[in-house]
């Protein structure tokens, strides 16, 4: 692999120590949008590959540790053939030790991957473009990977949590990211909204669709903290700003709490599809 790029190095120190962290979060949860209703954030891009008895090449962009290849390959249907793709080994590994020796997993960047030209039906990606760097580099990549046609269908953040919890958290966040954080300049910003997508993408693909999901979640204090601990931005922070932040935000959740103690929040996502021209 090429030199790696601040954020890249962070993130694959991160997902050395928390391999797994982001299926922990994301695959037990259901996810809805005004259209439809998923068993999870994963389970709405793996609905987007046919049940075909065709021959389908799905490629898993920054799969991670391989929650969604899983969800595929536990299909059953041998007419697909499966690839994962990340920069992380740590994740990679947790894939390599779930998955059937069938499914081909590659540690590349999604900048540059050793994948011919037009091989690709679906291209799928959970939770991961609007972290890289050089997102034209990326989805020029995803095109030529891609053959006429074919399917791209990905997973990408929209908002932190949901409801009231997000504001509460912003709001004590904010001062404390101000003393403490060294910033990372993590993805384009044009992969936060509508907009900036279609700019993106309208080149070299047609049939856009956005569905915005909300991932419900209703986590104790204590599971709400554990999760956020596992968050780049969170990770990031130093021990005495992260146990400040703690205390802090337990204290301003509680009037969120409901009478069994849990806070009604979620992660906001955004379902995005296209077909390349
Ligand atoms: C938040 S995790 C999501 C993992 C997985 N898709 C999931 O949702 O469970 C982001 C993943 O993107 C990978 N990643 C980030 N930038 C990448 C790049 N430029 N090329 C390949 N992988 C990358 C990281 O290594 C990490 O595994």
């Amino acid at each position: 692999m090429s030199v790696l790029s601040p954020v890249e190095s962070y993130l694959q120190d991160f997902h050395q120590r928390q391999a797994g962290a982001t299926s922990a979060a994301f695959g037990h949860l259901r996810a809805r949008s005004s259209v439809a209703e998923y068993a999870s954030s994963y389970a709405a891009l793996a609905g987007c590959v046919p049940a075909s008895a065709a021959p389908l090449t799905v490629l898993d962009l920054a799969c991670g540790d391989g929650y969604l290849l899983k969800l595929l390959s536990d299909r059953q249907q041998s007419s697909l053939r499966l690839i994962g793709v990340d920069m992380s080994q740590g994740e990679l590994d947790v894939a390599r030790a779930t998955l059937p020796k069938e499914v081909e997993l590659l540690k590349e960047r999604a900048q540059e991957m050793p994948i011919e030209t037009g091989s690709v039906d679906c291209l799928l990606s959970h939770m991961a473009i609007m972290l890289m760097d050089d997102v034209e580099q990326v989805i020029k990549e995803v095109r030529r990977v891609l053959r006429p046609h074919g399917q791209f269908a990905i997973v990408v953040g929209r908002a932190f949590l949901l409801g009231e919890a997000n504001q509460v958290l912003h709001k004590v966040l904010l001062p404390i990211l101000r003393e403490d954080a060294s910033p990372l300049p993590f993805g384009d910003a044009r992969t936060h909204t509508v907009e900036g997508w279609t700019e993106l993408l309208s080149r070299d693909f047609e049939d856009l669709q956005f569905e915005d999901l909300d991932v419900d979640w209703e986590p104790n204090p204590d599971e709400l903290w554990e999760s956020l601990t596992e968050t780049y931005t969170i990770d990031r922070l130093s021990e005495p700003a992260k146990a400040r932040f703690r205390e802090e935000l337990l204290e301003a959740l509680s009037g969120l709490q409901q009478s069994d103690g849990t806070i009604r929040t979620g992660w906001g996502v955004r379902l995005i599809r296209a077909r390349a021209k």
